[in-house]
Order: structure tokens, then C-alpha cells, then sequence
């Protein structure tokens, strides 16, 4: 410790408490602890082994002297210290400077406060102990502005996760990251949420098998394994009917490097494609419906005709055998042949109406129409249908608050009489038929009807099939499988949608969605 060199051995006799007070500061300073507490000890220790006033550091800002640490009223002024300073004097009458030297840097001034002026010893003293203070301070600074930038970087980087943190949360996809031991280093909010979610603290740290303990960890493993192996992103479709109804999940493995060599760590996203996926069956649905009603209006076309020409010659042919008084059984027997083309010339010409209904552009005029009043009409026609008459029929009309569609009354007649009609043919004699109307929830159209019947129902692999035309599982002769295909492309001009609810052996429930009536007034 060079300065204490300064004291020469015959000096050593009278300055021991002197000696006893820099030991006692280096230990101070030796200690560790907070450089404040032990700058204001040996500050305390200096005040009263050299019995001065006040004793204060003063450091040098950029904007000049200002006080750092002291003990004492601290009545010294900057102005003085820096007087004394330019003048190249440590003392005056007042108080007594050191200098703060490390290295070539002046770092400040300790100042004591005196009434006295000090002895040469004591001036010794305190000069070694600016000089003992000197690298103690400059380290202090030094560790100050460490911690603070530490500080600031920490601070930094937790804005930066916090940043990160809140992009994976607002993806609209469920995301976690694993890493080569299968365990969860990141878990977004969707997957916190929902029947199946778990929260953040749960899962980070656990094992994805612990997590997801649903799914046969065997697979999950390959499937983590195949994309740390390979480097490549890895895509398919899932199922899933943990939430109750069935979803269809498009999951994604991405492989992600942290050193950018090898694959560290597998990024899982899963999406929900269930309304994608519905709304392109939907698409696929209505092109397909179009593509078959433009092929069936050509072929109506050419078959029309000939038709006409048969029932046209059978008809004739009869009146003939009528006028030609032709033998008994003979005539009997043509006029059954003649009766069997006519009935069955006839159906033809129904089906084929009817899927020139389906296929014809619809050009009926719209207006504002009550659903109410149209479902009415309906029941007052169906009435006189002899197996209508025995069902019994539920009406929950709302004619409240549902408001008037924008549609034409005799095609809505048409839809809901074929509906009507399946209803009835679903319940084979037994049950009620419910109809009912409603305001649209929000995601609806504002026009709802319902047609709900308790009848047999409609298996699953089926409810992509009955809008078809000639889709029917009706007996030979019943059915022409036409009914719904109608319903369906005449809502569709209505800017509508139908839908359906089913289940096997307890009823299906048919639902028009209308869009409503611009202008107040009804059909
Ligand atoms: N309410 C219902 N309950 C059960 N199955 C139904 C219901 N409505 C329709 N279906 C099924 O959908 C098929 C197609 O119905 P669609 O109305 O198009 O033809 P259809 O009733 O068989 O014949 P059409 O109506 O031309 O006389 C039916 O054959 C039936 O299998
Ligand atoms: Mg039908």
C-alpha cells in the first residue's frame, strides 16, 4: 500500500492512533457491504480522530463539485472547495482538502470542516486516506455504473420476452415449444384456454406427455422425433371431440434452432379448421349442386319432348280403341297398358319439373314477407293431405320480434311443404312435427324457421347426401329424392342457408335461415 510509505519510522511514535485510524478505514473498506455505509464510517471515524466539523466527499460531476457522502451539517460550499482548488491550496482557515486520485482522474475532494489547522501528520493521514478512498470510490462508480446498466439490459430484455410473449399470445392458434427432452419452454394463451387448456405455470418446465396425457405418448414422441431427425416442418389434420362437438385441427411441427445448427427445439401449432372446413364443404356442396342442375336442364330439355310425343300417342291411341269398338279383353288390356304410360309419363314429367325447379335460374319477384303467415298458408294447404291429417303439429310462431324476410311466398310454401312433407314421412305415423319461428341469434340471418320433427333421423354419412338431387331413401315410387335439392337451391337464391340437426332414432330439425325485408310492409 504505497501512500502509507509517507510516514517515515520516526514519525510512527506520535501518529499510532493515526496508524490505528487507517487500519481501521482500510478494514472498513475491506469489508464488502455497501460503499456508501463505509464511506460514511471512515468519514465518521475521520470526524472525530481528527476532532474536525463536518467531513464530506465531494465528488467531481460534469457539472461541477457536488456533495457525494458526508457526516455534519455539510455547510461547505462547492464555491469555496472550487476556490481553492484553482488557487492550488488545500487549506484555508475553514476547511482542509485531499485530493481523490485514482489513476490520472481526479474523482473529487475530501473536504473536513476545521477550526483549527492541522499538524503535518495529520495532513499525512488524511492524504493517505484520500488515497486509500480514491480506488475504493473509482470502484464504487465503477460497480454503480455496472449495476446499471445490468439493469437497464435486464430491463431490456424483459420487455423484449414480455413483446414476445404477447405476439405468441395473440396468434389466434394454439403454440407450445419443446425442447430435446420433451419438456414445455413456452405455452401461449389459447392453450390456456378452453375444456382442454391448461395454464402457463402448469405446463412450463413438465414434460409434454405429462401435459397432454390424453394423447398415446408413443405417437406424440415419433411425431417430435421425426421433425428433430429430419429439420423439416411436418403438417396433418387431427379430430378431435375433447371440447364435445367434433373440430378438425390442422397441426403444424416446426423445427427451430437455437444455435442455428441442429434442431434444439420443436414449435407445435395447432389450428382450428373447423368453420374453414365446413365452409369449403359448403362451396363443394353448392358447386356440385350447380354442376348437376346444369346437366339435368340439358337433359330435360331432350327428354321433355319425347315425352310429350308418348303421352301425346297414348292418349290418342286410346280414344282410338274408344271409337273403334275394338273386343272386350283386347281393350281391356290396352287400355291398362295405355294407363301404365300415362302414370308413368306423368311422374316423369314431375320429376322433370321438378328439376327444372332446381336447376331453372330463379327469377321470382321478392318482397317483404312474414315467415308466420307463409308457414300458415302452408299447414292450411297440407291439411287436406291425407296423412298430414293425422299428425299433430306444434306451433311456436313467434310473431313478435322475427322479423319480415325478403323472399317470395309462393317458393317459401314450396321449401316449407317439402320439409313439412319429409317431417312426416320421417315420423311414420307416430309423433309431432314442431314448427317454429324466431329472431336470428348473432352469426344467424335475421329470419329463423324451424321444422323439427321426432322421426327416425338421418345417419351421419348420409347428411352430405340428402341435398343431392335424386338422393332418397324412400321405397321405389315414394320419393324422388328431388324435394330437398329444391328447398336448397331455392333458399340459396333467397341469399339464405338451410341447415340441419340430426340424430339417429330422435329427430332432425331442419332450420331456414332468410335474410330480412329491406322496407316495412308484407306480402
Ligand atoms: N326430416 C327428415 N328425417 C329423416 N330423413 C330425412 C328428413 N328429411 C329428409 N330426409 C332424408 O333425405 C332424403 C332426401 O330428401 P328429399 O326431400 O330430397 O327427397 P325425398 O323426400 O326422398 O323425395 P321427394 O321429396 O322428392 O319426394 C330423404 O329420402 C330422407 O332419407
Ligand atoms: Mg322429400
Amino acid at each position: 500500500m504505497a501512500p502509507v510509505a509517507r510516514l517515515t519510522p520516526t514519525s510512527l511514535q506520535p501518529v499510532s492512533p493515526a496508524l490505528a485510524l487507517l487500519s481501521d478505514v482500510a478494514a472498513h473498506l475491506a469489508a464488502g457491504g455497501p460503499i456508501e455505509d463505509a464511506l460514511h464510517k471512515v468519514l465518521e471515524l475521520l470526524r472525530r480522530a481528527l476532532t474536525a466539523g463536518d467531513c464530506a466527499i465531494w465528488a467531481l460531476a460534469p457539472a461541477g463539485l457536488t456533495r457525494a457522502w458526508g457526516v455534519g451539517d455539510g455547510a461547505t460550499t462547492d464555491t469555496e472547495i472550487s476556490a481553492l482548488l484553482e488557487a492550488g491550496e488545500l487549506s484555508n482557515n475553514r476547511i482542509v482538502l485531499a485530493r481523490l486520485i485514482a489513476g490520472e482522474r481526479l474523482l473529487g475532494v475530501l473536504v473536513m470542516r476545521v477550526d483549527r489547522s492541522l499538524d503535518s501528520e495529520e495532513r499525512i493521514v488524511l492524504a493517505t486516506i484520500a488515497d486509500l478512498l480514491a480506488p475504493a470510490i473509482a470502484n464504487a462508480e465503477h460497480a454503480q455504473q455496472m449495476a446499471v446498466e445490468v439493469r437497464l439490459r435486464t430491463q431490456q430484455i424483459e420487455e423484449q420476452r414480455r413483446f414476445t410473449e404477447k405476439i405468441i399470445d395473440s396468434l389466434p392458434v394454439g403454440l407450445y415449444v419443446i425442447d430435446r427432452e420433451y419438456r414445455i419452454h413456452a405455452w401461449n394463451r389459447k392453450r390456456e384456454t378452453g375444456i382442454q387448456g391448461v395454464s402457463r405455470e402448469e405446463a412450463i418446465g413438465r414434460t409434454i406427455f405429462e401435459i397432454l396425457h390424453r394423447q398415446p405418448a408413443e405417437l406424440l414422441r415419433g411425431e417430435f422425433d421425426e421433425v428433430f431427425a429430419t429439420g423439416k416442418i411436418s403438417t396433418f389434420q387431427m379430430e378431435s371431440s375433447a371440447t364435445g362437438d367434433l373440430r378438425t385441427f390442422r397441426i403444424s411441427k416446426i423445427p427451430m434452432r437455437v444455435d442455428d445448427m441442429n434442431v434444439t427445439h420443436v414449435i407445435t401449432i395447432g389450428e382450428d379448421m373447423t368453420d374453414w372446413r365446413q365452409a369449403q364443404d359448403r362451396i363443394a356442396q353448392a358447386e356440385k349442386l350447380a354442376a348437376i342442375g346444369q346437366l339435368a336442364a340439358g337433359v330435360m330439355h331432350e327428354v321433355n319432348n319425347p315425352l310429350a310425343t308418348i303421352g301425346a300417342c297414348a292418349e290418342s291411341m286410346s280414344l282410338r280403341l274408344e271409337e273403334r269398338g275394338a273386343d272386350e279383353t283386347l281393350r281391356q288390356g290396352f287400355t291398362d297398358y295405355l294407363r301404365i304410360i300415362d302414370t308413368e309419363v306423368h311422374r316423369c314429367k314431375r320429376i322433370i319439373d321438378g328439376l327444372l325447379d332446381f336447376s331453372r335460374p330463379k327469377a321470382a319477384t321478392k318482397v317483404a314477407v312474414d315467415v308466420n303467415a307463409v308457414l300458415e298458408e302452408t299447414l292450411f294447404l297440407l291439411k287436406h293431405h291425407e296423412r298430414f291429417k293425422r299428425m299433430s303439429i306444434v306451433r311456436e310462431l313467434d310473431r313478435e320480434t322475427t322479423p319480415l324476410a325478403h323472399g317470395n311466398a309462393e317458393q317459401l310454401i314450396q321449401v316449407f311443404m317439402a320439409l313439412l312433407l319429409n317431417a312426416m314421412d320421417a315420423l311414420n305415423g307416430r309423433g309431432a312435427i314442431l314448427v317454429r319461428t324466431r329472431r336470428g341469434r348473432p352469426g344467424e340471418e335475421p329470419v329463423v324457421v324451424e321444422i323439427a320433427d321426432e322421426g327416425h333421423g338421418i345417419p351421419r354419412a348420409e347428411m352430405t347426401k340428402i341435398f343431392e338431387p335424386f338422393y332418397t331413401s324412400k321405397p321405389p315410387g315414394r320419393g324422388t329424392g328431388l324435394g330437398l335439392s329444391i328447398c336448397y337451391s331455392i333458399v340459396a337464391d333467397h341469399d339464405g342457408r338451410i341447415e340441419v340437426d340430426s340424430h339417429l332414432g330422435k329427430g332432425t330439425t331442419f332450420r331456414v335461415l332468410l335474410p330480412a325485408a329491406h322496407t316495412e310492409g308484407t306480402a
